[in-house]
């Protein structure tokens, strides 16, 4: 367990830089703490597009991103659906590049009937307040790839080798290298334990929300997400014209006392984007993902009552 998602994404960096410095490849459109802890520990960051219907990283593109030094791939579970982790498996393999999920939303979700988190060599999750199950504040790393077990232990052991010393393989505990402490309490835990023994519960009806979004705006002028498969239904948008129209729609709603945030603004758009990183291909989906993209209230307990009057105001904006 660790503190955050961030906090996972860093021990992933760590767990990076023992196999030396150089570039790992990003989706652009994604939080800022995707890409931040692997720009401190001093990777560059090479963003590429995202795929229009999943919003998740176009694989396509990942093998145009690829240089001599590029070291890893973080792929984002946008929203609880997936990018195609069969080709960036493939990719990462004949690259010998580590495969990182950013697996902040995709708790609950699946893939061909696994669950997201399965498919890095690492994922990084979040128990932050506005995800699926939520201890307020809280992450995890969940480590799939055997042969990194032991790096991440001496890790998130603040680096020293306790567990050695613990099996009885070393003579003194001691400090042996980078680490991180990474507290996550009994007080979160007792929080977290009782929703991830529900999660099942808790993500069908996620879904069920999702899906009653859906059937206001599958027909709409307004376009919403693609219905795919597996989804946990963390995120449900409504792809607005353009920003003039979108800062309407969100000012409208907030006049409704209905909050509809935007999502990221593109990495490499950003001011530190450009400083560390840089983009490769072209722009297609990211700026509009980030200029257009609303996100309607979605929570656990609520109401269908609640999601009717945010489908109301909806309507009254695109029919006003
Ligand atoms: C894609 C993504 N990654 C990472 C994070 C950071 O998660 P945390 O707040 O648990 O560090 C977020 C936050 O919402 C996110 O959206």
């Amino acid at each position: 367990m660790t503190p955050s998602c961030t906090a996972a994404l860093e021990v992933c960096a760590l767990v990076l830089k023992t196999r030396g410095l150089g570039e790992v490849i990003f989706p652009s459109f994604t939080h800022v703490s995707t890409v931040l802890p692997f720009v401190q520990h001093g990777f560059k960051p090479v963003f590429v597009d995202i795929q229009p219907e999943s919003r998740c990283i176009d694989t396509s593109l990942v093998a145009e991103a690829l240089s001599t030094e590029t070291r890893g791939v973080v792929a984002v579970n946008y929203g609880g659906w997936s990018p195609d982790y069969e080709l960036l498996r493939q990719l990462c393999d004949a690259n010998d590049l580590l495969l990182i999920e950013d697996n902040a939303h995709g708790m609950g979700a699946l893939r061909a009937e696994k669950p997201l988190g399965s498919f890095g060599d690492m994922a990084a999750c979040s128990f932050e307040r506005q995800k699926n199950i939520s201890c307020q504040e809280g992450g995890a790393l969940i480590v799939n790839n055997p042969k990194l077990q032991s790096a991440v232990q001496e890790l998130t052991d603040l680096g020293t080798n306790k567990s050695a010393f613990l099996a009885g393989e070393a003579v003194h505990y001691q400090w042996v290298g980078s680490g991180a402490k990474l507290p996550f309490t009994e007080w979160q835990a007792a929080v977290l334990l009782p929703q991830l023994e529900s999660l099942d519960a808790i993500t069908s009806a996620r879904k069920s929300a999702w899906n009653h979004y859906h059937r206001a705006f599958e027909n709409h002028a307004v376009e919403g997400p693609a219905n795919l498969e597996g989804s946990n239904g963390h995120v449900y948008y409504l792809k607005l014209k353009d920003q003039t129209e979108r800062d309407a729609f969100i000012a409208y709603m907030a006049g409704q006392g209905i909050e509809t945030p935007f999502h990221y603004y593109p990495q490499h758009l950003s001011t530190a984007g450009q400083a560390y990183g840089r983009f490769v291909g072209s722009d297609q989906y990211t700026s509009e993902a980030g200029t257009q993209l609303v996100r309607l209230p979605l929570f656990q307990g609520i109401t269908t009552e609640l999601q009717d009057e945010v489908i109301a105001a909806v309507n009254q904006f695109f029919n006003s």
